[in-house]
């Protein structure tokens, strides 16, 4: 099979990659950087700029499956301009690759892509699951709707579209966690606010492994794709210090403070975010590290 991956190079990208090239199929991927290009037998990049309308289409040819995960990093302070890039470099992206499949001869049968959790309400006690109507009204779930919105057109096109909810994804190597561990590991950790906020997680490994998943089963429509235990900002910052046998002696950090040091972002922090990950696991997948100890373990220890 070929896979067409964007965002191939990011955190999650070049794990997919690994996992793609283990089951044997080939990866065709978009970059927004010509540096990043290689082409070798089974990795093949093609240049692509999404704000400029420009894509290389050469890149669909031969392709069966599309892994769509490019997008700015939404770890980096909200100006309003940078809030543009994030929306953009994710609908200007799914509307150019959409045009490409329409306009060029292929055989694409599926869209596999990223998405997120913001989309839902927030929640303390309420496990929200796919079925959710009720949306959050904040710019991060805005963002979701409308990333989900440019993929959603390759229906028309007769190609399955699957997108995957992904939670805050714990790895070694980069996203949310090292950030973490950074405090923790100084012996300076400490709870963000009431750390009741709930935080849907996903083992790097296990998402990676729900995208093949996804693929090999055909999935159509929305999956959460978080562990089937989340856990709240106390039980993560606690499960972290535990691993890496730090003390955590300084008292929570107050939701104002982080407001004035990180702005609107800040939401990553504080969001409550209690998700299902029943589908998944209806649908025959298997997570390798459910529990979010063993998982924290398996990075760090
Ligand atoms: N990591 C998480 O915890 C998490 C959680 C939920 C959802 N997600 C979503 O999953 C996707 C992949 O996440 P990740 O952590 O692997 O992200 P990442 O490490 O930041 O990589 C994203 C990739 O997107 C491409 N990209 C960056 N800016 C772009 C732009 N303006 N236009 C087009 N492409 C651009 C880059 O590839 P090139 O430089 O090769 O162009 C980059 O390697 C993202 O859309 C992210 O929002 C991630």
């Amino acid at each position: 099979m070929v896979i067409l991956v964007t965002g191939a190079t990011g955190l999650i990208g070049c794990e997919l990659v690994k996992k793609i090239h283990e089951k044997n199929h080939t990866v065709h991927y978009l970059t927004t950087s010509k540096t990043k290009i290689v082409n070798q037998p089974h990795y093949k990049g093609f240049y692509w700029n999404p704000s400029q309308g420009k894509i290389d289409e050469n890149c669909i040819y031969g392709v069966d499956v599309i892994i769509h995960l490019a997008g700015a990093n939404i770890a980096k302070r909200w100006t309003s301009a940078y809030k543009q890039v994030i929306i953009e470099s994710r609908t200007l992206s799914g509307d150019l690759l959409f045009n490409l499949v329409k306009k060029v001869p292929n055989q694409v049968k599926q869209i596999i892509s990223a998405s997120g959790t913001a989309i839902y309400p927030e929640s303390f006690t309420v496990m929200y699951d796919e079925n959710t109507t009720e949306k959050e009204d904040s710019f991060l779930s805005h963002v979701v709707q409308k990333w989900e919105a440019s993929v959603n057109p390759f229906r028309v096109l007769g190609i399955k579209v699957c997108t995957l909810r992904t939670g805050i994804v714990l790895a070694n190597h980069g996203g949310a966690l090292p950030e973490m561990v950074k405090p923790i590991k100084a012996g300076l950790g400490a709870v963000m606010g009431s750390g009741k906020q709930m935080q849907s997680w996903i083992h790097i490994n296990d998402l990676v492994a729900l995208y093949v998943y996804a693929l090999e089963h055909q999935w159509e429509g929305v999956y959460n794709a978080v562990s089937p235990n989340p856990v709240n900002n106390q039980q993560l910052t606690k499960a972290i210090a535990f691993v890496l046998h730090k003390p955590l002696w300084l008292p929570a950090v107050p939701q104002f403070v982080m407001k004035l040091l990180l702005g609107e972002m800040s939401y990553l922090l504080f969001s409550s975010k209690y998700l299902s990950a029943q589908k998944a696991l209806d649908a025959g997948f298997q997570f390798q590290h459910p529990e979010i100890k063993e998982a924290i373990a398996h990075l760090y220890a």
